[in-house]
This record gives structure tokens, C-alpha cells and sequence, in this order.
């Protein structure tokens, strides 16, 4: 038979996704296949893409043996214990600070981690039972997380001994985030990495790609190319000619406008978590680091042109558009038909993107390197190994272009030609089975297994990713309530009784961490040591 191993990986691109590649599959592969980054220095990096979600660590520096600390140091990473969402309800142009809406601040938390149980029914739904028979107005995150005041406080997700308090994930400079993956995938595992312009991909019969042709005049040749050339997926849609789905149908953003802005932290504190506030014609991300926070006003170009959403945004922060370094971004939404294509497989922006609500792009990226491991072919490329993957890939970006579509089609502005048009746009079936059950009472997508299991077993987080406690996160702080309880609640109130020391754990809980944990400036600056 002869040997048919994968001896030579080329990875075309060294942004975040291609420099995430390289090291992740020198780490899986070991010496005995060799990694080449061609990397183009006359093509930027995107530059973007400074939120993340909580498995960051354990799926991907926790696989290549990095301590936390370690790369938090050398990316100049701030902590994100979740999203708070400000001004989806109430009506108005783009204002940082929120608005009033019946005698509160419109705003609520997305908030990490599983809701605690009783009697196999979430805490989410006893907090339904009591908020729609009018015995409690407390907002649900408040109600039922026990970190929802530690946010509002700027404090750390751990405490003062180092040791961590709740889930939580991180922000990041992305540029630094790519540079330290290069270097560890170079000096550590020995990846060639070539900085030269990429010009043609030469096919052999099968049209499988057999070497990558460079302005400089050199041949890479390789086994199996791995794609991260970015939103042109120079490979996977040039080469291989596989489609790209546009899903401008379920997403209307498609650009952005990007910048950093000074922050006074020792004034006012470091915002454990990212802010997502609501705009005209889209939203608005801060994502606070230590000195600055990064922000970007992601908008549809149907409803705002460049000038319009740039004026909004600026005037927003109180900043000059004429002197403000702006970093201008055109986006695609959707996903290549199939990520793996012959011996090409696509990572990061050249495979899928979502617009960036939920922080899903580097999730996307190193979810993809971890099933393409488990799927790893050898020179037969077996078609199961591709077709395998190639469903693994689309699951996962469909189920979460759906969550993110709910968050606009279940916001009550309408104030504005995109906020109605958001309305419009038809949801899939899968999401509409999902948006059926939570208004009859039920749990949506209930994880099988507990808080520890899910967040340290990658295989059940993966198949499970948006579960009963982000749907209910989103759709109870938009308002948007199930039509009435559970009928199981509505026959047995005494279970709602029964659940109350869960929300009584909850304030106990909440009083803990005000008083015992430290803020996240204090936390970050002794971290950074600054
Ligand atoms: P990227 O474009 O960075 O890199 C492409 C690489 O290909 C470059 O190195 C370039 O030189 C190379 N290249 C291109 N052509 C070449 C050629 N001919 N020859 C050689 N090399 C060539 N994600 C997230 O997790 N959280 C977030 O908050 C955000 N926010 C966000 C906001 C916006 C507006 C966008 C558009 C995206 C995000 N993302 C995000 C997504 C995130 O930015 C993205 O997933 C990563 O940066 C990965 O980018 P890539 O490496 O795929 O492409």
C-alpha cells in the first residue's frame, strides 16, 4: 500500500486563524509532518476580532501547554465574564450609556454558565412562573446569576488569590494574539514560515492542489493545504471553486467602522465584559483592555452609507472623524458550501463568518482545527473524513447564525427602516422549532450534561453550544416572554415554592463577591504588572 501520511501542511495566510492552525496541528501532528506559513506581508491582517468565549483557554493554549497567565501577558488580555446589551429596546440613535426604559436602564447581561436545576426544570423557568404571575419584577440575569452585580461593579472573575471565581472568557489586542502564535508555532514546533505573495495554486489531474506558486519565484508543495487567506478564500473559492452561501437573507450587517479609544481606567474602572449597544442602522462593540477599549460599529449598508454610520459612531465616543484613525471593514456573512474541499480545507475568515454579536470568529476557527484532528485524513482522503467534517462545520455555523438572527428579530425597536426590515427576514426551521418551544414553556436545547462536564468536555460543549440559559439570556432581556409557564408548573405550583432556596443561593452568592473579590483594574494591572 505504501505510506499514505500526511507528511507536508501548508498553511496559506498568517492572520489569527492561519498562525492558530499552524500551531494547533504542529501540536496534534508532532515532527513527524512538517507546517510552512506563507504569509504575505503586502496583505494585511483583518486586525479585528478582540472578544472571545469562555473554551478559548482549554481548547486551544490549554491543548498547546500555555499557561493562561503567560499569553494573557503577552496579548495585553482584559477578562469578559459576558455581553451587556444596552438600548435594543428603546428607541434613539447610538448613545454609550443607557437609556431609560418604565423606570430602568435599558440594558441586561448575556451571561456565561449553565443555570442551576431542580426537579430536571432550569431555574430559568421558576423565574418565568413568578415574573409572568406578576411575584417578581426582578430582571432575570439578576434574578438567576450570581455574577450579574459583579459586572455592574467591575469586579475580576477571580479572586484576590488567583484562583477563579465563575467562567469567564477574555478580550485581546489581535494583532498580538497572531504574533504569539507565530512565534510559539515557530520557535516551539518548528513551522517554515515564508513572506511572499501567494500567485497560483498548480492542480494536478484530480484537481487536488499540489504546490502554491509566490511572487518571489518559489514552489510550495504540500499534501494537504489549509486556507486562511481571509474573506478572498484564495484556496477553498478560487481554486477549489466551491460557492460561498451568502446569508444577507437571515443578516443584514455587512460593514463596519473600527477604532480604539482612550480610557481613563483608574477614573473609572475596567468593564469586565464586552458592551454591545444598539445603533440606527446596527450595534456597536466595546471591548475594554487596559488604556483603551476597541470599538466598532457594525452596519448594514443597505440602511446606512460609509459617511452616515462613521458620523453616528464618532459622535457617539466624542470623537473627530476628520483626526480619529478609523479602520473601514466590508464583511461576508455566510459559509463556504462545503470547508473542506479535495485536499483544501478552510479556516477562519475564508471558511465562515457571522458578524461579530456573539464573538464567534476565532471560536469558529479553532472549533474547525479540532474536528479536522479528529477527522485527519491520510493521502487516500477518504470521503467520509471530509463529508464528516464538512457537517460538523455547517451545524455548527448555521445553529449559531440562528441564535444571533433571534437576537434582532426578537428586539422591540422598530424605529428605524433596518430595525423593521430585522423583522422581516424569515427564520429558519430549526430556529422557529426553538422559538415555538420557549413560548409553550419549555427548555430549549438543555445541555446533558452539568456545568463541570460541559465546560471541560469540548465534544458535548460543541454539540450543545447555545443552550437553555443563552436563549433564555437573550429572549427574557429583550422582553421577549414564553406566552405562559410550563403546564407541569401551572399543575404543580408547589415545585415553584420548593425551588426558592435555588434563588435564595443566588443572593447569597451575589452579597460573597461583592465583598470578598477583587476589581478587575486592580486584578489586570497586578497581572500585567503595571
Ligand atoms: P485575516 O484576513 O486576518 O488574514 C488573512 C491572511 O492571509 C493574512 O496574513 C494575509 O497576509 C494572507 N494572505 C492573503 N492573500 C495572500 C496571498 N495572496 N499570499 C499570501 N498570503 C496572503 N472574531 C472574534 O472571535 N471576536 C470578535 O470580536 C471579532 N470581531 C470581528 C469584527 C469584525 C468587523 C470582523 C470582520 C471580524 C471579527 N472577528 C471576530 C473575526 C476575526 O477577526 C477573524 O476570525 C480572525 O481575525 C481570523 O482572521 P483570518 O486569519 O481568517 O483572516
Amino acid at each position: 500500500m505504501g505510506d499514505r501520511r500526511i507528511r507536508k501542511i501548508v498553511v496559506l495566510g498568517g492572520g489569527t486563524a492561519g498562525w492558530m492552525s499552524a500551531a494547533y496541528l504542529g501540536r496534534a501532528l508532532g515532527q513527524q509532518v512538517s507546517v510552512t506559513v506563507l504569509e504575505s506581508p503586502a496583505v494585511p491582517r483583518i486586525g479585528v476580532g478582540e472578544a472571545t468565549i469562555p473554551n478559548l483557554h482549554r481548547v486551544l493554549f490549554d491543548f498547546l501547554g500555555v499557561p493562561e497567565d503567560d499569553w494573557m501577558r503577552a496579548c495585553n488580555a482584559s477578562f469578559k465574564m459576558g455581553i451587556k446589551y444596552v438600548n435594543w429596546r428603546t428607541p434613539g440613535a447610538g448613545e454609550a450609556t443607557s437609556r431609560q426604559r418604565s423606570g430602568a436602564p435599558d440594558e441586561f447581561y448575556h451571561l456565561f454558565g449553565l443555570l442551576p436545576t431542580y426537579q430536571n426544570l432550569p431555574l430559568s423557568h421558576y423565574w418565568t412562573h413568578r415574573a409572568l404571575a406578576g411575584e417578581t419584577a426582578e430582571r432575570f440575569d439578576r434574578a438567576c446569576y450570581p455574577q450579574a452585580p459583579a459586572l455592574d461593579a467591575n469586579l475580576a472573575p477571580r479572586n484576590a488569590d488567583g484562583t477563579r471565581w465563575t467562567n469567564y472568557a477574555w478580550h485581546f489586542d489581535a494583532q498580538l494574539v497572531a504574533d504569539y502564535l507565530r512565534q510559539f508555532a515557530v520557535d516551539k514546533q518548528g513551522a517554515v514560515h515564508i513572506e511572499d505573495m501567494m500567485t497560483e495554486a498548480v492542480l494536478d489531474q484530480r484537481g487536488h492542489v499540489t504546490g502554491l506558486r509566490t511572487q518571489g519565484g518559489r514552489l510550495i508543495e504540500g499534501d494537504l493545504f489549509v486556507d486562511c487567506s481571509g474573506f478572498r478564500g484564495l484556496l477553498i473559492n478560487q481554486a477549489m471553486r466551491e460557492p460561498f452561501l451568502d446569508m444577507s437573507d437571515h443578516l443584514l450587517n455587512d460593514r463596519a467602522v473600527a477604532t480604539a479609544v482612550p480610557h481613563d481606567d483608574e477614573a473609572h474602572g475596567v468593564e469586565p465584559y464586552t458592551s454591545s449597544i444598539a445603533m440606527s442602522s446596527g450595534w456597536t462593540w466595546k471591548i475594554p483592555m487596559l488604556g483603551r477599549f476597541g470599538s466598532g460599529y457594525v452596519y448594514s449598508s443597505r440602511f446606512a452609507n460609509q459617511d452616515e454610520a462613521t458620523l453616528e459612531f464618532c459622535r457617539m465616543w466624542g470623537l473627530d472623524p476628520e483626526e480619529q484613525t478609523l479602520n473601514q471593514i466590508r464583511f461576508r456573512v455566510g459559509r463556504n458550501r462545503r470547508a473542506w474541499v479535495r485536499n483544501v480545507v478552510s479556516v477562519g475568515l475564508a471558511s465562515c463568518f457571522l458578524e461579530p454579536l456573539e464573538s464567534t470568529g476565532i471560536y469558529f476557527a479553532y472549533a474547525a482545527l479540532y474536528q479536522l484532528v479528529k477527522h485527519f485524513p491520510d493521502k487516500n482522503f477518504e470521503p467520509v473524513m471530509r463529508d464528516r467534517f464538512n457537517r460538523e462545520i455547517e451545524v455548527m455555523f448555521d445553529d449559531s447564525r440562528d441564535f444571533v438572527q433571534a437576537h434582532f428579530t426578537f428586539a422591540p425597536r422598530d424605529d428605524t427602516p433596518f430595525w423593521r426590515a430585522c423583522k422581516e427576514l424569515p427564520l429558519a426551521d430549526a430556529i422557529a422549532e426553538k422559538v415555538a418551544m420557549y413560548r409553550a414553556g419549555l427548555p430549549v436545547s438543555m445541555p446533558v450534561v452539568g456545568e463541570e462536564t460541559y465546560y471541560d468536555n469540548f465534544e458535548a460543549e460543541f454539540r450543545n453550544f447555545w443552550s437553555n440559559s443563552n436563549y433564555y439570556c437573550i429572549l427574557a432581556g429583550l422582553d421577549f416572554l414564553p406566552d405562559h409557564s410550563l403546564p407541569m408548573l401551572a399543575a404543580r405550583p408547589e415545585l415553584a415554592d420548593q425551588a426558592e432556596p435555588l434563588f435564595a443561593r443566588v443572593k447569597q452568592e451575589q452579597r460573597r463577591i461583592l465583598d470578598t473579590v477583587p476589581t478587575c483594574y486592580d486584578y489586570l494591572r497586578q497581572l500585567h504588572g503595571k
